[in-house]
């Protein structure tokens, strides 16, 4: 059945205290307003509708590929209000509207489905919760026959009504005709003066019109974002559910309490991820990969076998890192975008790799650059030693050849090619093409001054 999707997100969210727009902040990485945008497209709706009115210059700017329309709610006069705005933009063949709070992350679309499935384009269907402590929540009415009568505001209820458990989540599924005339009819005679959207349950009722509520699968998914206390505890348990969702498909995890993951992570079997682990955008870990302490991991894949040891710094960015079977990064390395690195290499502490090919069993093991270099398979790349790949205007290539020796603390100037099996001498500053096979040592050569003395203190004047 044809759906309309209304997304409300013109608030001001004042309890966030911040200068931006409470649904730009981030949840698991991504705005608030993400999270409800794919819970939205999930159902496949016909039209979106998504109402900005504070900071709505910022949000749409975060959106240029939207997808959806927007609605202007200027100003914020409530929920009914916002809705209003809505109604010219609404599909008037689609028979059902669903109504979502910008503010409630975690919604699944199981549970609007089922609030879809209530509706059928017929009853006005309310997603609804009992919870231990309702404040601030609207209070589902109902009659001694339990039949649902309408919603007050915590700020509207009286005593009694304030001792109501069963809360209105925000998320409503309305014959979209119906809905379109109830909005226009609301009026602002309340506690807050706002046009309040749960006030149509009540007109609905006196039209004599079905009024479901339906539960969803877990209190969990309802709960709104006010505050960044609120922000931070949905957060967490946003993580909770990941860790045992990775657990279920056999990760092991140090402490589920201790991992962050801000995208998608894909793991393959036999995979173990210590404690204070980060990982963002899309990440995949292949069999029996080990994640060390503290790692932080972005767009990137690893492949199996691989071992990230502790604070090893993986940022794949818009390029994406491959890190191949059996190679071991770290502790403390650093592998940025571009950084492929083939089978059973190693690259260790404070390695920096950028932009960079390393062919199978090549190691860098210690203090060492690597930029915009192409470097053969078994190459052994000496500590301290750096390409210089930029003059100050543009990026250069360094290419190193299979087997190749780079000693120690080696500048390589690009462009350079240093042929296969070369040796490079510790300390040389290369600045010229290196054939392949041969020692290369280009620096200063050593010398020693066999009638040379230290010079002696001159005695003190007068
Ligand atoms: C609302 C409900 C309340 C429910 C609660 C669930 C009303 C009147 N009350 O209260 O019954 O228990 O959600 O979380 O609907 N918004 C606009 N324009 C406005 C005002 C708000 O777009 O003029 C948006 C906000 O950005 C937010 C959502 O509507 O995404 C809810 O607004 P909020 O002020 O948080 O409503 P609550 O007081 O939480
Ligand atoms: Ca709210």
């Amino acid at each position: 059945m044809a759906l309309n999707m209304v997304i409300m997100a013109a608030g001001r969210g004042t309890r966030m205290k911040s200068s931006l727009p409470k649904v730009m902040h981030r949840l698991a990485g991504r705005p608030l307003l993400n999270h409800v945008l794919a819970c939205a497209a999930d159902l496949g709706p016909q039209k979106t509708v998504v109402v900005v009115g504070h900071g709505a210059e910022v949000i749409r700017a975060a959106y240029p590929d939207a997808q959806w329309t927007w609605a202007l709610q200027e100003p914020q006069r409530g929920t009914g209000h916002a809705v209003l705005q809505a109604v010219p933009h609404l599909d008037s063949t689609a028979a059902t509207t669903v109504v979502l709070n910008g503010d409630v992350p975690l919604l699944r679309s199981q549970s609007v489905q089922a609030l879809v499935n209530a509706c059928q384009g017929q009853v006005l269907a309310l997603l609804t919760v009992t919870l231990d402590d309702p404040t601030g929540y609207g209070r589902i009415l109902r009659d001694e026959r339990g039949r649902v009568r309408g919603i007050v505001e915590h700020k509207d209820a009286s005593a009694e009504q304030l001792r109501i458990r069963e809360v209105y989540t925000g998320t409503l599924a309305a014959p979209t005709g119906h809905l379109c005339q109830w909005v226009r009819a609301l009026r602002s005679d309340n506690a807050q003066q706002e046009y309040y959207l749960t006030d149509i349950v009540a007109m609905a009722v006196a039209q004599g019109m079905e009024v479901s509520a339906v539960q969803p699968h877990d209190a969990t998914e309802v709960l709104g974002i006010n505050s960044p206390a609120q922000l931070a505890d949905l957060e967490r348990r946003y993580q909770v559910i990941q860790a045992q969702q990775l657990m279920d498909a056999g990760v092991r995890l140090s402490d589920p309490a201790r991992l962050d993951v801000r995208g998608q992570l894909r793991c393959g079997q036999d995979v173990e991820i210590d404690i204070n682990c980060i990982f963002e955008g899309h990440v995949e870990l292949g069999d029996n990969v080990r994640v060390g302490a503290h790692c932080f991991v972005r767009n990137a894949r690893i492949h199996s076998g691989a071992v990230l040891q502790p604070y090893t710094h993986v940022d794949g960015d818009d390029t994406g890192v491959t890190v191949g079977a059996m190679a071991r990064v770290g502790p403390f390395a650093r592998l940025r975008a571009g950084a492929e690195l083939g089978q059973d290499v190693h690259v260790g502490n404070f390695v920096e790799v950028k932009n960079s090919t390393l062919g199978n069993g090549a190691k860098a093991n210690h203090l060492a650059y690597l930029g915009d270099a192409t470097v053969g398979a078994r190459v052994n790349y000496g500590a301290g030693s750096i390409t210089a790949n930029y003059d100050g205007v543009n990026k250069h290539r360094t290419v190193i050849g299979d087997d190749a020796l780079v000693g120690s603390n080696c500048v390589l100037i690009a462009p350079v090619t240093i042929g296969a099996g070369a040796t490079i001498g510790g300390g040389s500053t290369v600045s010229k093409d290196v054939p392949a096979g041969q020692l290369t040592v280009a620096r200063a050569r050593q010398t020693s001054l066999s009638h040379w003395q230290r010079p002696s203190k001159k005695p003190p004047k007068g």
